[in-house]
């Protein structure tokens, strides 16, 4: 058979390298110190503007002004740092991921602040501040800079690590978004005292997440410091976060699927639970909370399929607990809708279901199919007896 006229077939492979930088400091803020500077002085642009989480911005009033006498004396420094343009305050918490609304707001200040590719959108919040802005930042000329500052213990250990930017639509979690390394992460642990305890006791679920993955030795280190933790002792809290950042940013960078082609998802262990007790609960349940609870249902489920040691989850629902972390929640009781988080889950990533399951503190398993009678048993087993 002839080859139809002027057919063609191209298939090329290509490769796009990455930088992910993250920087722990403390008193980013204060006139000798140069991290921020330094992340900020490669713009030929320079112009910046930034967001700042409302809840941030009224327990610390003087930050938009304090941001802008930094660059202000960066500047009479001689360091080539951007021009702040705009300093613009965004809804705190799940809200910001709750409606197209701050992703709009970066969009049309971005237009009018004349904000290039090479300019600066610099965001300072939560987890859910970080990931709307951070939305906004990667549609503006498809991509300009995003400085990420997180001001919690779930942004800091984990959330401002990612390569994703997202909001909540359709009552499903982050049915909105993109993937994009940000140009840099600038933690900085005098954010952490204005924390509600509910929200710093929070992020530590992620730490115990990763380090059941992937870190006994944090695991033991967890159980061992939580009082201390919980007592918000910074100086024992601030290596558990740096070492779940460390973990989080390894695997993102170096488990050679960043953008997450594949089915497999491990860092979203006790995630497809806990992204549907959000939604079921309006999203009044914090992320890091229902990460709490996500994880001691598959460590229960896991031990009824018989992939995980009864002595390993007993561990694990009593490390969560005396992190102040709950383990349940009555939501559970709704098995049929709970169990509907499954097909969500997998229909966020496509392909067969796979979810992350313990083998052992430090290693998983893949299950590609969920019991729903073994899910709502395992529900009602962590349930508190009255
Ligand atoms: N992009 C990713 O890879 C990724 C990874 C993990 C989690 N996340 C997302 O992160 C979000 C959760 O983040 P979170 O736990 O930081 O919660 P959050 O952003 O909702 O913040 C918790 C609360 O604390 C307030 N707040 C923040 N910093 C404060 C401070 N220093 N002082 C006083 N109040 C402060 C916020 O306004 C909010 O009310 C979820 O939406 C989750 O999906 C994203
Ligand atoms: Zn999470």
């Amino acid at each position: 058979m002839l080859a139809a006229p002027h057919a063609m077939e191209l298939d090329r492979t290509f490769h796009v390298d990455f930088r992910h930088r993250v920087h722990f400091t403390r008193d980013a803020l204060h006139g000798d110190n140069a991290t921020l500077s330094t992340v900020l002085a490669d713009s030929s642009d320079r112009r910046a503007i930034a967001f700042i989480d409302a809840e941030v911005h009224a327990a610390h009033p003087a930050l938009g002004d304090r941001l802008a006498n930094y660059l202000g004396e960066r500047t009479r420094m001689g360091e080539r740092v951007p021009d702040l343009k705009r300093v613009e305050i965004v809804a705190g918490g799940e809200t910001a991921k709750n409606s197209l609304g701050v992703c709009e707001q970066v969009l049309t200040a971005t237009d009018r602040h004349g904000i290039d590719r090479k300019s600066f959108v610099i965001a300072i919040g939560g987890g859910a501040v970080l990931d709307a802005v951070g939305l906004g930042a990667t549609l503006a000329h498809r991509g300009v800079r995003l400085v990420r500052m997180p001001t919690t213990t779930l942004a800091m250990d984990d959330a401002a690590m990612g390569v994703k930017n997202g909001i909540n639509q359709f009552g499903k979690k982050n049915f909105v978004g993109t993937f994009a390394p940000p140009w840099a992460v600038v933690a900085d642990e005098c954010f952490l005292p204005t924390l509600t305890d509910q929200h710093f006791h929070a992020g530590f679920s992620e730490a115990v997440k990763i380090a059941c993955l992937r870190d006994p030795a944090l695991f033991d280190q967890i159980e061992r410091d939580a009082p201390a933790i919980v007592a918000r002792d910074l100086a024992v809290a601030m290596p558990v976060i740096m070492r779940s950042a460390k973990l989080h940013l390894d695997h993102i960078t170096q488990s050679g699927d960043p953008f997450e082609l594949n089915e497999a998802r491990p860092l979203d262990f006790g995630h497809w639970a806990a992204h549907k007790l959000e939604s079921m609960s309006n999203y009044t349940i914090p992320h890091g909370e229902a990460v709490s609870i996500g994880i001691a249902l598959d460590c229960e489920y896991a031990v009824r399929v018989g992939v995980l040691a009864r002595s390993d989850a007993t561990r694990i629902n009593a490390c969560l607990r005396s992190l102040s972390l709950p383990t349940w929640h009555p939501l559970l009781a709704e098995t049929d809708q709970l169990a509907r988080g499954l097909e969500e889950f997998r229909e966020h990533l496509g392909g067969q279901l796979t979810i992350t399951l313990l083998r052992s503190i430090g290693s998983s398993v893949e299950a590609h199919q969920m019991d729903h009678a073994i899910v709502a048993a395992s529900a009602r087993a962590l349930a508190p007896i009255r």
